[in-house]
C-alpha cells in the first residue's frame, strides 16, 4: 500500500497559510460553527463571511434563533437561497434547545432535523474535536488526487471517505481534528483547485500519486450523466 500522506506536513502548512475566516475565531462554539457550515454549503466563503456576522448579530445564540419568529429568520436569510435550508435551520435550533444543547457526536448531530452526513461530521470535528472527516467537494478532490483514485464520482465516494478517514487516524491529525479538516478545505480551495492545481506549492506534492502519474488535474473523474 502507498505510504500515508503526512498529516504533520499538512498541519505545518496550515499553521503558516491558514485563511483568516471569521468562524475560525468562533472558539469552538457549535452554534457558530454549525451556522457557518450550513451557509457554506450553498454560498462562497467570501459571500458567507459578512452574512454570517450579520446573522449572529441578530440571533447571537441558538436559543435566540429558536425563539425568533419564522418571518425574522426568513428575512435574515434573504439572498442566501433555498428557503428550505432556513426552515431546517430554524427547526434544528428548536430541537437543539429542546434537548438542552448541541449533541457532541456525529450520531447525535445526525439525528437533528436537517443535519446530513456532511454537516454532522463538520460540526463534530470543528466544534467538538471528533476525529472525523466531512466529505465535501474540496476533500473529495484532494483525496482522489493524493491517492490517484480513478474510480468516478459518485461511486468513488465511500472509498474517498475511507481514505480521508485513514489519514485522520494518524496521531498529528487525531490530536487536532478541527485543524486537519480545515487544512484539507484550504488545500482544496487554494492549491489543489479543480483545473490547474498549484502542485509546486503543495505540502503533499512529494507523495501525491496523482501528481506523480500526471493525472492530478483530471481527478476526480465524474461518471457521465
Ligand atoms: N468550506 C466548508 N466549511 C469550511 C470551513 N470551515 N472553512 C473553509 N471552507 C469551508
Amino acid at each position: 500500500p502507498d505510504p500515508l500522506p503526512s498529516a504533520g506536513d499538512l498541519l505545518a502548512w496550515y499553521d503558516r497559510h491558514r485563511r483568516a475566516l471569521p468562524w475560525r475565531e468562533a472558539a469552538r462554539d457549535p452554534y457558530r460553527i454549525w451556522l457557518s457550515e450550513v451557509m457554506l454549503q450553498q454560498t462562497t466563503v467570501a459571500a458567507v463571511a459578512p452574512r454570517w456576522r450579520r446573522f449572529l448579530a441578530r440571533f447571537p445564540t441558538v436559543a435566540a434563533l429558536a425563539a425568533a419568529p419564522w418571518e425574522a429568520v426568513a428575512e435574515e436569510w434573504a439572498g442566501l437561497g433555498y428557503y428550505a435550508r432556513a426552515r431546517n435551520l430554524h427547526a434544528c435550533a428548536q430541537a437543539v434547545v429542546a434537548r438542552g444543547g448541541f449533541p457532541d457526536t456525529v450520531e447525535g448531530l445526525r439525528a437533528l432535523p436537517g443535519i446530513g452526513a456532511y454537516t454532522a461530521a463538520a460540526v463534530a470535528a470543528i466544534a467538538f474535536g471528533r476525529p472525523v472527516v466531512p466529505l465535501d467537494g474540496n476533500v473529495e478532490r484532494v483525496t482522489a488526487r493524493v491517492a490517484a483514485v480513478e474510480e468516478a464520482l459518485p461511486g468513488a465516494r465511500p472509498r474517498l471517505a475511507a481514505l480521508a478517514q485513514g489519514w485522520m487516524a494518524q496521531a498529528p491529525a487525531r490530536e487536532r481534528p478541527a485543524d486537519f479538516v480545515q487544512a484539507l478545505f484550504d488545500l482544496g480551495a487554494t492549491i489543489c483547485v479543480p483545473r490547474s492545481p498549484a502542485c509546486v506549492l503543495c505540502p503533499w506534492q512529494a507523495g501525491c500519486a496523482g501528481r506523480i502519474s500526471g493525472i492530478a488535474p483530471l481527478l476526480p473523474r465524474k461518471a457521465p450523466k
